[in-house]
């Protein structure tokens, strides 16, 4: 199993170019067997997440060709309802075929959905979502099995703006008979740009980044071939500024949608970070002293995202004074804050698991720790950044998931870390 080891303490500085979002990638995978034609998808990641999904689609009988960062999916011989079970288990995110296979072949069998262990992550309003257009969905322990003879549109009052349970509704309801409405959906990025990658294919969507999403369904006949540029990474964009931010260092980053990042450098500014932004650029230089954020909340778009919250844990762990992170949608997110204190951070978590006391700053120092889940792994290495001395990352397959070499990228800005195993 691959390993992370960083000698820590080199101050960062250069440039990179922000490669396309794992979280926008993943569910366009899933809606091109929408249709029976072809579907280019360009700046796709090439992390293990994009590669698992691409075999899904193989096992269902797309043809998926790979040409650099771009995938060419042919979907017209897909033949087989049935998601197979090992590729379900190794990512969640594979529960966004739920929908689009149910509207391509009216029936689908689908396990229950691995990823990172973040607690109980509950996909009852994907199901809620399936059921409301008119499928019947049968939940076996194992797995689920979904079908309708016909899908037809309705009004779906989410309970919460799930991000996944949006985007399955909205692939299902693309080929359902009539008008769906999603009211109360999730306004994050990679829902406009899931929304944008359908209208190339023919579908009928309007209003994805307001709460409010409307699909007019159309025929499969109807739609035809689509081609899109997968948008920048938000999270690995905000990783690497914090990367930079952690070793008093400085960083410009291209392809970034500015809008996008609001969220993430405006906490980044808070800790006295300068920040500067300019068409698709991102400019941040550390301040001699990073400062504390007396509290910080993780929220669905267009608040402080929860995929960013342990790399700015790491970040403040070295900050002046007591930050304080209440972490709000996944129970288990938080697996980090022991091991970011082997490092020698000062970071007491309340009981409830959610919320997290940050005393800083703290002298973190080089140590071995085990990466738990993506986000977590990515805070470590920060954290290993910013340390004095050797630090070693175990599990580096978590990180893989979600970010494309990463040793690689801070290599090129003057890190010293190295991926082995
Ligand atoms: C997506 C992202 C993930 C990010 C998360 C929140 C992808 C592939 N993953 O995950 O990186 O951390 O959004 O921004 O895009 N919930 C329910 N019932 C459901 C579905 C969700 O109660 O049926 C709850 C979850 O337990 C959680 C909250 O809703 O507390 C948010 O989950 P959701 O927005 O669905 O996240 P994902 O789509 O799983």
């Amino acid at each position: 199993m691959g390993e992370y080891h960083i000698s820590g303490g080199k101050c960062l500085s250069g440039q990179l170019k922000v490669y396309g979002a794992k979280n926008a990638v993943l569910p366009m995978l899933a809606a091109t067997v929408l249709s029976k034609n072809i579907s280019v998808i360009h700046n796709c990641p090439e992390i293990s997440d994009t590669f698992m999904a691409v075999k899904i689609l193989e096992s269902v009988g797309a043809k998926v060709t790979i040409e650099n960062d771009s995938l060419i999916i042919s979907t017209a011989t897909i033949d087989n309802c049935e998601v197979p079970d090992k590729y379900v288990r190794e990512m969640r995110s594979s529960i966004i075929f739920l929908g689009s296979m149910l509207a391509r072949c009216g029936k689908v069998k689908i396990s229950y959905p691995g990823g990172c262990p973040l607690g109980t992550r509950p996909i009852d309003l994907h199901i809620k979502g399936m059921r409301a257009l008119g499928a019947t969905v049968i939940e076996e322990p194992e797995f689920i099995f979904a079908e309708a003879k016909k899908l037809i549109g309705t009004r779906i009052d989410l309970d919460f703006p799930s991000v996944g349970a949006t985007e399955n509704i909205m692939l299902a309801a693309v080929l359902a008979e009539g008008q769906t409405i999603i009211s109360n959906a999730a306004k994050e990025p990679e829902i406009v740009d899931l929304q944008n990658f359908l209208l190339t294919m023919g579908a009928k969507v309007s209003g994805a980044g307001s709460d409010v999403i409307v699909i007019d369904g159309v025929v499969i006949d109807d739609l035809h071939d689509g081609e899109h540029f997968v948008m920048p990474d938000r999270i690995v964009a905000g990783t690497y500024l914090c990367a930079a931010a952690i070793t008093g260092g400085e960083l410009l980053l291209t392809n970034i949608i500015p809008e996008h990042l609001h969220p993430i450098t405006s906490k980044l500014a808070e800790t006295n970070c300068e920040i500067q932004m300019e068409g698709s650029k991102v400019y941040l230089r550390a301040p001699k002293r990073l400062k504390s954020i007396e509290r910080i909340r993780t929220h669905p778009h267009p608040g402080f995202p929860t995929d960013m919250q342990p790399q700015l844990m790491a970040l403040l762990s070295t900050a002046w004074g007591v930050s304080i992170i209440e972490e709000t949608l996944f129970e288990s997110r938080n697996k980090h804050v022991p091991e970011l204190n082997r490092m020698g951070a000062d970071i007491t978590l309340l009981s409830n698991g959610m919320t997290s006391v940050i005393n800083g700053p703290s002298n973190l120092r080089g140590a071995n720790v085990e990466c738990m889940d993506l986000r977590g792994g990515a805070a470590l290495i920060i954290a290993g950044l910013g340390a004095k001395g050797m630090t070693i990352v175990k599990n580096s397959m978590f990180v893989e998931r979600g970010y494309v070499r990463i040793e690689e990228d801070l290599r090129k800005i003057g890190a010293d870390i190295w991926c082995v195993g």
